[in-house]
């Protein structure tokens, strides 16, 4: 099997129990028993290609291939934590790409001018922590503490949730890297772009900014047979207008603006008591932070004269921020030469979704392959890739490599 192949083949292995926390869909959240299994399986996979293996202090798994000389490392990583009801590849493949850059290195003997170390980020999607890339912000040394302080849906906090990995977050941070000569990720494009234009793989240009907030409406709980329609103050059918209001700005914005309610959970959740609280996540993305932030301005503005409108109150805790991430333009074209050298055409496109890498841009120069998805579709169980097109984003990555090798040699 070749190595492309071979990523992809371990992405779908990867996709069933013990990997899933989950009998019927793939959901593997950051620190569960799932998680755990995945590591071990991928420690085993990362040993067969000739690395050392360890976890660090925020439970990341890190593999390492020595280098002829010990300076900076090349970092080559993704996530292996999943959305709930997720696809295989968003993340997983990465990781599993570049075990098997590592595997065809080690194959032929090649040892490059720095060491390389492949590291599957624990926490990126933020489905357990009201949080998000807290594993990877702990290796780029940006971590601000008071992030540890989060607890998940059944109130168990991050520091009980290390524990039985012989971990805390008072150690957490100590999860920074050394200086680092290079970040590489490979990730499913998750998009149509690359599929729409019949190419393979592509060169990303940058990250668009990222804003989450957590949202909690409360009206007052009642009987849903004797309240009368004037006199509720019902959370619910207020967060519904926030939730279209919020649409309504993303949509009118006609950029790449995006506004997104994911989670929406209704107190106490009876069908015969009018809902006395309900909360909300609201996630905003743009490649223009400005635009990203005067959009949260106009949300935040609309929520307040809905809650007013309709006597409820509310609450509204920014629980994510990340700015726009550029790629290193030096290693965008070591990565469109690495692309026009396996005989394809180098494009450059931009990330809407966010990646570890945006996050690593904090510790070193940043480097994205974007690999084609079927339909563009992602965060949703049809996620597809085709093992031929896993293996040209392999040979594009050793090239890479390798290229990078004879500039840190010259
Ligand atoms: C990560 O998948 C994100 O963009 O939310
Ligand atoms: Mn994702
Ligand atoms: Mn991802």
């Amino acid at each position: 099997m070749v190595g492309g192949v071979r990523a992809v083949a371990r992405c779908d292995e990867l996709g069933v129990a013990p990997y899933s926390d989950a009998p019927d869909m793939l959901f593997r959240a950051y620190l569960t028993p799932a998680f755990a299994a995945a590591q071990r399986a991928i420690a085993g996979w990362m040993q067969e290609a000739g690395m050392q293996t360890r976890i660090d202090a925020a439970a990341n798994l890190i593999g390492r291939y020595e280098g002829t000389a010990d300076g900076p490392a090349l970092l080559i990583g993704s996530h292996i934590d999943s959305v709930r009801d997720a696809g295989r590849y968003d993340g997983p493949l990465g990781v599993m790409l570049g075990i098997e850059a590592v595997a065809a290195l080690h194959a032929s003997g090649r040892r490059l001018p720095f060491p390389i170390e492949v590291i599957a980020f624990g926490d990126e999607e933020g489905s357990r922590f009201p949080a998000a890339m807290l594993t990877s912000r702990a290796v780029a040394g940006t971590l601000d503490p008071a992030m540890l302080e989060v607890e998940d849906a059944r109130g168990l906090s991050l520091d009980e949730a290390l524990a039985p990995f012989e971990l805390s977050t008072l150690t957490f941070a100590q999860a920074a890297h050394a200086p680092a000569l290079a970040y590489l990720e490979a990730h499913i494009e998750q998009g149509p772009v690359l599929e729409s234009e019949g190419l393979a793989v592509g060169t990303v240009t940058g990250i668009a900014a990222q804003l989450r907030y957590a949202v909690m409406v409360a009206g007052v709980a009642g009987h849903a047979g004797t309240t009368t329609m004037p006199l509720r103050r019902d959370a619910l059918t207020a967060a519904a207008e926030m939730v279209l209001a919020i649409e309504r700005i993303a949509r009118d914005d006609l950029s790449d603006l995006a506004a997104t309610v994911g989670c929406l959970s209704v107190h106490p959740g009876a069908p015969n008591v009018v809902p006395g609280r309900v909360d909300f996540t609201i996630d905003i993305r743009s490649g223009d932070p400005i635009r990203r932030d005067r959009a949260a301005e106009q949300i935040i503005d609309r929520i307040a004269d809905i809650a007013e409108r309709r006597g409820t109150d509310f609450d509204i805790r920014r629980i994510h921020d990340l700015p726009a991430s550029p790629c290193d333009p030096a290693l965008m074209d070591l990565l469109d030469a690495a692309i026009a050298a396996q005989g394809q055409p180098p494009r450059r496109l931009v990330s809407g979704a966010g990646h570890d890498a945006m996050v690593m841009a904090a510790l070193c120069p940043t480097a994205m392959l974007f690999v084609r998805c079927r339909g563009g579709t992602s965060h949703n169980p049809a996620e597809h890739v085709d093992g031929a097109d896993a293996e040209i984003a392999l040979q594009v990555m050793i090239d890479f490599i390798l290229r990078l090798g004879d500039h840190v040699d010259a």
